[in-house]
């Protein structure tokens, strides 16, 4: 079968129970027990649903995992997974990392004796130098945000297992559909449902997908303990959203790869960051571990002014925090996703005042790139 078949088909999308089409709502909280020497599936919610464990089924097909549970959030996802590690251990993550996970790390992890350091991934090198012997974890996060930078997965994977160090990877940009961060020998993929799976922005969620038995063991004691469950009708909104995820992507990357090639050649565009663009500085790394460039591209303007004419004349995108809706979106990094970061500490990890990111919806490429084209003609 092929991906858009196994979406609708390939996992238990009918109620077992009941032979619901679509799995129900099992809003309950708690399971009447018939018997209380017998042990029974569900008891409660916190620590099994049929509607969440559908989800988690759906999931592991779609990561093509052993394992998968999904999250309250993709940073409940990624912070539990984090918590793998133990006082006295040290991670090594990009320096471009996603900004929660940027603050979970050096602001909370930091307080439990576990040591960070943050490298320029880009430079394998850097990785070698900063490996220590107390080092059990490498964190990979590519495309970054928002200079959609690239690591080379498979390279830091091989580094990582020479010395017995656990890999993670958010693959929140991609998505499996795109990147199987699984198949290129991490241990431990994470993704936000938020984005492009749900795909409607009207969810929060996050999932870990993983082939390691023992990982996902702890990983559900974890869980049940931090109590970072997702909602029933999360999971219920999640299962609806996945279905259509193969078709919403696919437009999704054609509108990416169609407006980075226009504002590519535009003369008010000063720099295109899109990994699905042959100059884009590591092109051939990207395309030999994902099979898109993803829906997701930033570019610079001139000026911050030039940002503000933008932003105020664009028709079509809503201008928000978030990625991976079915309607176009447009972030400004410097006030949004690193606002926390100071003046200089964005300059130097490359995000100016005239940055701006995208991430593709599915409308129509043409009225996309028409609404681009008029917003441009602004300046
Ligand atoms: C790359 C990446 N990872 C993780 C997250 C966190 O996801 P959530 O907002 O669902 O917690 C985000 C959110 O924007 C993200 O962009």
């Amino acid at each position: 079968m092929n991906i858009n078949t196994r979406l609708l088909h390939d996992y238990p999308v009918v109620d077992p129970h009941t032979g619901a089409a679509s799995i129900p709502k099992y809003q309950t909280s708690t399971f009447n027990q018939e018997c209380v020497f017998d042990g029974q599936e569900y008891t409660y919610t916190r620590f099994k649903n049929p509607t969440v464990h559908a989800l988690d089924e759906g999931l592991k097909m779609l990561a093509d995992a052993k394992y998968a549970l999904s999250f309250a959030s993709g940073m409940a996802a990624i912070s539990t997974s984090l918590m793998l590690l133990e006082k006295g251990d040290h991670i090594i993550l990009p320096i471009e990392v996603y900004g929660g996970t940027y603050q979970f790390t050096c602001q909370i992890l930091t307080h439990y004796g576990i040591e960070v350091s943050y490298i320029d991934m880009a430079d394998l090198q850097n990785v070698e130098r900063a490996i220590k012997d107390n080092t059990r974890m490498i964190y990979i996060e590519t495309p970054s945000n928002p200079l959609l930078k690239i690591t080379d997965i498979k390279c830091v994977v091989n580094i990582a297992q020479h010395h017995d160090i656990l890999t993670i990877a958010d693959n929140t940009f991609m998505t499996t559909l795109y990147q199987n961060p699984l198949h290129l020998g991490v241990d431990i993929s994470v993704e936000s449902l938020t984005k492009f799976i749900n795909g409607h922005s009207d969810v929060t969620g996050g999932f870990i997908a993983t082939n390691n038995e023992d990982i996902y063991n702890r990983l559900c004691l974890l869980q049940k303990n931090f109590g970072g469950i997702l909602g029933v009708e999360e999971a219920w909104l999640v299962l609806r959203g996945m279905k259509t995820m193969g078709i919403r992507m696919e437009r999704s990357v054609k509108n990416a790869q169609a407006i980075a090639e226009f504002l590519d050649c535009h003369p008010n565009v000063q720099k295109v960051y899109y990994p699905g663009l042959v100059s884009h500085r590591d092109f051939e790394i990207h395309q030999g571990q994902a099979s898109s460039g993803g829906a997701v591209l930033s570019f610079e303007l001139k000026s911050k002014k030039a940002v503000d004419k933008v932003t105020k004349a664009l028709q079509i995108p809503i201008i928000a925090v978030s990625l991976g809706g079915v309607e176009s979106i447009v972030s400004y990094p410097c006030t949004m996703s690193h606002a926390c970061l100071s003046p200089e500490e964005r300059l130097s990890q490359g995000v100016t005042d005239n940055l701006l990111r995208l991430s593709c919806g599915i409308e129509d490429t043409e009225d996309l790139l028409q609404d681009f084209d008029q917003a441009l003609r602004q300046l």
